[in-house]
């Protein structure tokens, strides 16, 4: 298992020019566990991420990893322990499968140093888990949505990070292969308990999937907690503002949400909790 880490962000103020996205706005991830962060669109998700992850620098507070503030920590220290993988990365154009999964690896390489056995062996598994390794060869900017999106999470699993984020790592993904990354990442918070904060639309897989699930809205926290105590009719209805009826999923015992549009919607669900 790998030494569980602390992740926290303090009284952090987000934002871009004019535009302030978050404030006043604190976070504990807890280590060792799986965090879904779910929030309407533009809520700050993305910005959130990008700032615990050094690559937007806040207006105010900070955000401490092992109580060390990351944007005083070198990026490529902070690499070997804490990897994203961005809601849109780009690739340089014309490259190879392999090689871009072989980028995962650059935060272990030190000057002069050789692409050892370990970088390889990295490599090959998270081609291997992400289902992948047929693609190898290919150009990535060749490839469907979703393959690409697979290779993308491989490039964040060949960097072995002890903590990794993801900003919505099932986007473009056929459902199968959606519960496939999901699944993955599960093993690999059990395994080497991998703490693992993602960005995620689907809000039944979220809560599913996740230990702690924290509900943004207004650039702050919403509701925070074990997915049974936050993913409600209420917190819906004040993060997305949209009615919905939530039962419980009796494959998991989570909460499953069904939205209630304004068409076919015929009789009411089962209630979760049978009235007394
Ligand atoms: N580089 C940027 N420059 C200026 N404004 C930005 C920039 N990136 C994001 N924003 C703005 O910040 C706000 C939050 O954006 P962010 O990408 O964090 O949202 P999000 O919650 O990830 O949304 P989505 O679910 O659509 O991905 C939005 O109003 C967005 O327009
Ligand atoms: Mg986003």
């Amino acid at each position: 298992m790998t030494a569980a880490h602390t992740l926290q962000a303090t009284g952090l103020s987000l934002g871009y020019k004019d535009r302030t996205v978050i404030s006043g706005f604190d976070l504990a991830v807890p280590p060792g566990r799986i965090t879904a962060i779910v929030g309407a669109n533009a809520c700050g998700k993305s910005t959130l991420l990008r700032a615990m992850s050094r690559l937007l620098t806040p207006r105010e507070g900070q955000v401490l990893l092992d109580g060390k503030q990351v944007h005083r920590t070198p990026a490529k220290e902070l690499a070997r322990t804490l990897g994203l993988l961005p809601q849109s990365p780009i690739a340089p154009e014309g490259i190879t499968v392999g090689d871009l999964v072989g980028r995962g690896r650059n935060p272990h390489q030190r000057a002069l140093s050789r692409w050892s056995r370990e970088d390889d062996e990295a490599v090959a598994a998270a081609l291997e888990a992400t289902q992948t390794l047929d693609l190898t060869e290919r150009a990535v900017d060749e490839l469907s949505g979703g393959q690409r999106q697979r290779v993308w999470i491989a490039m964040a699993l060949a960097q072995q990070t002890d903590v990794l984020l993801l900003d919505e790592p099932t986007t473009f993904l056929d459902v199968s292969h959606q519960v496939e990354v999901l699944d993955l990442l599960t093993d690999l918070n059990r395994a080497r308990g991998t703490t693992i904060v993602m960005v995620l639309h689907d809000l039944n897989l979220a809560a599913r999937y996740a230990d702690h699930l924290v509900a943004l809205a207004d650039g702050r926290v919403h509701a925070a907690g074990e997915p049974g105590d936050v993913l409600t009719t209420d917190t819906v209805r004040a993060v997305f503002g949209l009615e919905s009826q939530v039962i419980t999923d009796p494959t998991s015992g989570r909460p499953l949400m069904l939205p209630l549009g304004r068409h076919h919607v015929t009789a009411p669900a089962a209630p979760a909790v049978p009235a007394p």
